[in-house]
């Protein structure tokens, strides 16, 4: 455990805000600065519990910054409304550890970090796709090993993915980018499965099919599944893009991990809970040509008994939008969101939040998620 302390920011600012993770770069400091606030901001690595954040919201707190990783409950709501608390962002664009309700029965604008990270995701999507299908890890492991006696016609063989057919679980911004990097760097076919058609993707699928197909080569093809079922039989690959709730929650189980194809390979960079682990993981031991590649688990940061032992499973500590540039832009769109609502500025109503990653953004809170249930008004 790391010794929890907390450092302040600009103390002379009339707005406390509280901060309970360190977040990367300068600039969001700078935002939450010129909307005057005192920023406390928490500097233990480790997972704050509910009590813990509660005693540092205190009896007098204007905003918060929160993470993922913590459970921003009716608890915490009632204690940010208590303390005269008016903002409170999550630094993810996932929102599944707020409690909407409670914020929005509190009147308690929430923010998230939507754009800043979708190509990241996709990429990292990308990488762990093709690490689990070229056995990337198995093979690093082995020469560190020592054990490479030279070139063997037979050693580390892995699925080329070229032609084949990609199955992406949900198609919003993250899975249309891994969709589309798919399909035209990798020219695999697309299946999708989302309650919504996602036509832009399709034609822009469509006409790079065309443009294949212009130089005599074979086009790729995006089509959506009527159901996941379908998705599941037909993918070689299947990527989870979906959000996490009620009707996502063990979304692959053990009998729809059963209708999968025997070498096929399933990555999931959303939430760990859309995938039944302990299944997985006894689908993984019963069929050593199938693979895994994980970035989220379904209780973070604790991995389902017996996954770590599988050679054909690859993990990675939900790293999927670490880059720089899109973890400094998650910071500097939670604190646009907590200086937007501290300020009285309106909800921004557009999906590009480009123009506040600038030196100097609109006057608007770039992305409130119940901007329409507490009644804020929206930037024009
Ligand atoms: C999110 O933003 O929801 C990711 O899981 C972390 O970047």
């Amino acid at each position: 455990m790391s010794e929890k302390k907390w450092i302040t920011h600009n103390p002379s600012g009339t707005r406390r805000v509280i901060v309970t993770k360190e977040l990367p770069g300068e600039r969001w400091l700078e935002i939450l600065t010129q909307a005057d606030c005192r920023i406390e901001v928490c500097t233990a690595t480790e997972i704050l519990p509910v009590d813990e954040i509660k005693a540092a919201i205190g009896n007098r707190c204007a905003g918060a910054i929160g993470q993922l990783t913590e459970d921003w409950g009716e608890a915490l709501f009632v204690a940010l409304k208590g303390a005269g608390g008016r903002a409170y962002s999550n630094y993810a664009v996932g929102f599944d550890n707020v409690n909407l309700p409670a914020a929005t029965r509190q009147q308690i604008p929430v923010g998230n970090t939507p754009g800043v990270l979708t190509g990241a995701t996709a990429e990292m999507a990308v990488a762990l796709t093709f690490a689990a299908a070229r056995r990337v890890v198995e093979a690093d492991a082995f020469m560190r090993g020592g054990h490479y006696g030279g070139w063997l016609p037979g050693l580390f063989l892995g699925e080329l993915l070229c032609g084949k057919r990609v199955g992406v679980v949900g198609m919003g911004r993250i899975g249309s980018a891994y969709g589309r990097m798919m399909a035209e760097g990798c020219k695999m076919h697309v299946i999708y499965y989302d309650l919504r058609q996602n036509k832009p993707l399709e034609d822009a699928i469509a006409s790079y099919g065309e443009f294949l197909r212009a130089r005599g080569e074979k086009p790729v093809s995006c089509r959506r599944a009527g159901s996941i079922e379908e998705l599941l039989r037909d993918a070689d690959v299947v990527s989870l893009h979906a959000v996490l709730d009620p009707s996502t929650h063990h979304l692959i189980n053990a009998e729809r991990l059963a209708l999968m194809k025997e070498n096929a390979i399933l990555v999931n960079t959303s939430r760990g809970p859309l995938i039944d682990e302990a299944a997985l993981v006894d689908h993984c031991r019963q069929n050593p040509g199938f693979r895994a590649a994980l970035d989220v688990f379904e209780d973070e940061p604790a991995m389902a008994p017996g996954l770590r032992d599988l050679s054909n499973v690859v993990v990675v500590p939900h790293i999927a939008s670490a880059t720089r540039w899109s973890r400094e832009g998650m910071a500097v769109l939670a604190a646009s969101n907590v200086a937007g609502i501290l300020m009285g500025y309106p909800a921004w109503p557009h999906r590009d939040i480009s123009l506040f990653l600038g030196k100097e953004g609109p006057r608007a809170a770039p992305s409130i998620v119940n901007a329409r249930e507490i009644g804020l008004a929206f930037h024009s």
